[in-house]
This record gives C-alpha cells, sequence and structure tokens, in this order.
C-alpha cells in the first residue's frame, strides 16, 4: 500500500485519500454578518469565525482531490459596508496572512490573490506579494483568495489590457479569442472552476467569476459559513459526481 506524508508528518495511506473529480472549488463565503448576529455579537466576530472556518477546509481540501480553491472574501461592493467593518476586514485579511504564512507554505500550498489591487492599502499589498512570492513553487493546492474582486471589474480590466496590447502592436485582430482574454483575467493559469458554492441560502453569484463560471455547477446551501463544515463539503462533493456537464451538447 502506498504511503505517503500529510501535513503533519503523519503517514498516511494513499487510500485513505478520497477524490471525488472536482479539481475546482470556488466558494461564495457568505453568512458571517447574520452568524453574529443571531449571537448579538458584532458583525467582525463573524468574520474572525468565517477565516477560521477556510483554515479547517484548506487544510483538508487537497486529501478530497481538490487541486484549486477560489474563495471570495471581499467584492468590489463591499466598500458599501461601514468604515468601522470595512477596516476590519482588511486589518484581518493581512494579520491572517501574517499568521498563516508558515503553515500554508508548509502544507504545500501556493496562494494567490484575485481582485484589483490597486485600491488596498500598501502594507496588505506587501504581506500579499510576499506570500505570492514565496509560495509559489508549491503544487498541493493553490489557493486563490479574492480581495476586491469584481467579475465585471475584471473582465473590463482584461478588456483595458487587450486594447492597450492590440494598440502597441503586441497582439494581433486576429489573436484577439477567447484565450487571449483569459490570459489577461486574474485567474491567468488556473482552470475554471469546476463547482461554485454558496453558503448562506442567498441563491445569486455577487458578481464573482462571470467569466470563469460560464459552465460550473453551483451549489447552494442555507448554512451560514462560519457553521459551514468538511463534512458538508465532502457530502456536496459527493453529490457532485451524479451531475451530468453537458456544456451545451447532446449526451449520446
Ligand atoms: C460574507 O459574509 C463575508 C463578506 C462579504 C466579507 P457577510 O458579511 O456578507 O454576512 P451576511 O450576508 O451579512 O450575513
Ligand atoms: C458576496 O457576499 C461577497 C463575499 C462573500 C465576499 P455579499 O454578502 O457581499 O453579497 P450580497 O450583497 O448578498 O449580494
Ligand atoms: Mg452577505
Amino acid at each position: 500500500m502506498a504511503l505517503r506524508k500529510d501535513k503533519t508528518d503523519r503517514k498516511v495511506a494513499t487510500s485513505e485519500i478520497t477524490d471525488y473529480g472536482v479539481p475546482h472549488v470556488a466558494i461564495i463565503m457568505d453568512g458571517n454578518g447574520r452568524w453574529a448576529k443571531k449571537r448579538g455579537w458584532p458583525r467582525l466576530a463573524g468574520h474572525r469565525k468565517g477565516a477560521e472556518q477556510i483554515k479547517k477546509i484548506v487544510r483538508e481540501a487537497p486529501d478530497l482531490g481538490i487541486r484549486y480553491m477560489t474563495i471570495y472574501a471581499f467584492s468590489t461592493e463591499n466598500w458599501k459596508r461601514s468604515l468601522i467593518e470595512v477596516l476590519g476586514l482588511m486589518k484581518m485579511f493581512r494579520f491572517m496572512i501574517r499568521r498563516e504564512a508558515d503553515a500554508l507554505a508548509a502544507e504545500g500550498v501556493h496562494l494567490r490573490f484575485i481582485g484589483d489591487r490597486s485600491r488596498l492599502d500598501p502594507a496588505l499589498r506587501e504581506t500579499m506579494d510576499q506570500i505570492e512570492d514565496r509560495t509559489r513553487g508549491n503544487t498541493r493546492l493553490t489557493l486563490a483568495v479574492a480581495i476586491n474582486y469584481g467579475g465585471r471589474d475584471e473582465l473590463r480590466r482584461a478588456a483595458a489590457q487587450l486594447a492597450i496590447d492590440h494598440a502597441s502592436g503586441k497582439i494581433g485582430a486576429d489573436e484577439l479569442d477567447d484565450a487571449a482574454l483569459a490570459a489577461r483575467l486574474d485567474t491567468a493559469g488556473m482552470p475554471d472552476p469546476d463547482l461554485v458554492i454558496r453558503t448562506s441560502g442567498e441563491t445569486r453569484i455577487s458578481n464573482f467569476l462571470s467569466w470563469q463560471a460560464a459552465y460550473a455547477e453551483y451549489e447552494f446551501t442555507e448554512t451560514l459559513w462560519p457553521d459551514f463544515t468538511v463534512e458538508e463539503l465532502t457530502e456536496i462533493l459527493s453529490r457532485f459526481g451524479n451531475r451530468d456537464r453537458r456544456y451545451g451538447g447532446v449526451k449520446t
């Protein structure tokens, strides 16, 4: 029986790994505020609990066959929230990235960020750049965290870049195809998500991965993000196997 070391250096049989055949899972982690409100706590307490849940999910994801995870942490629309909440979230992102850097690096996670960084605090940006550089060679799991991310904003930036590259002669009119646009998205180099999960009972996509998730499967659960467990993720993944992905074709 084949053995490999897991992240705690425990020798595990590879038969303990269940690959559900869903390489890229994207998650709209919603419901932190309601989770806190139910307890009479400030919204930021919900965000903190939500961040702890991410750690648990990320740790187990590779053993479920997941190779890429994209998680929605802050949308281009989330700036509308109170200053206290926005600043609290930004502070938490920096704190979490710094605190988890060693563990993520040791667990073979390649951490990257999608979204427009230009509006983020320089200290947060520096922290993001550092962990991206540090974990670039890791292959066990690629974790893309969406901060100041909007699908429309990302498409607009990619289209603007294409226009610049065309005007400068870098790319010809006959080369303006899907691949050329995809290569200019923040997710360049990542496969499209197979499955998008949204927690908290809302059944909308809120500007998440508009281009990339065109043919993804969607799962909506009532569970608030801070209550979302590895067990529920496993249930969702096992249901996914029964879906018939036709991509516009006809099953023969
Ligand atoms: C999702 O939880 C996290 C972020 C958008 C940052 P919410 O903060 O949207 O929680 P609800 O939807 O208000 O419960
Ligand atoms: C989507 O959740 C964004 C994140 C999870 C980061 P929101 O709570 O911001 O979305 P809406 O407002 O319900 O559409
Ligand atoms: Mg919400």
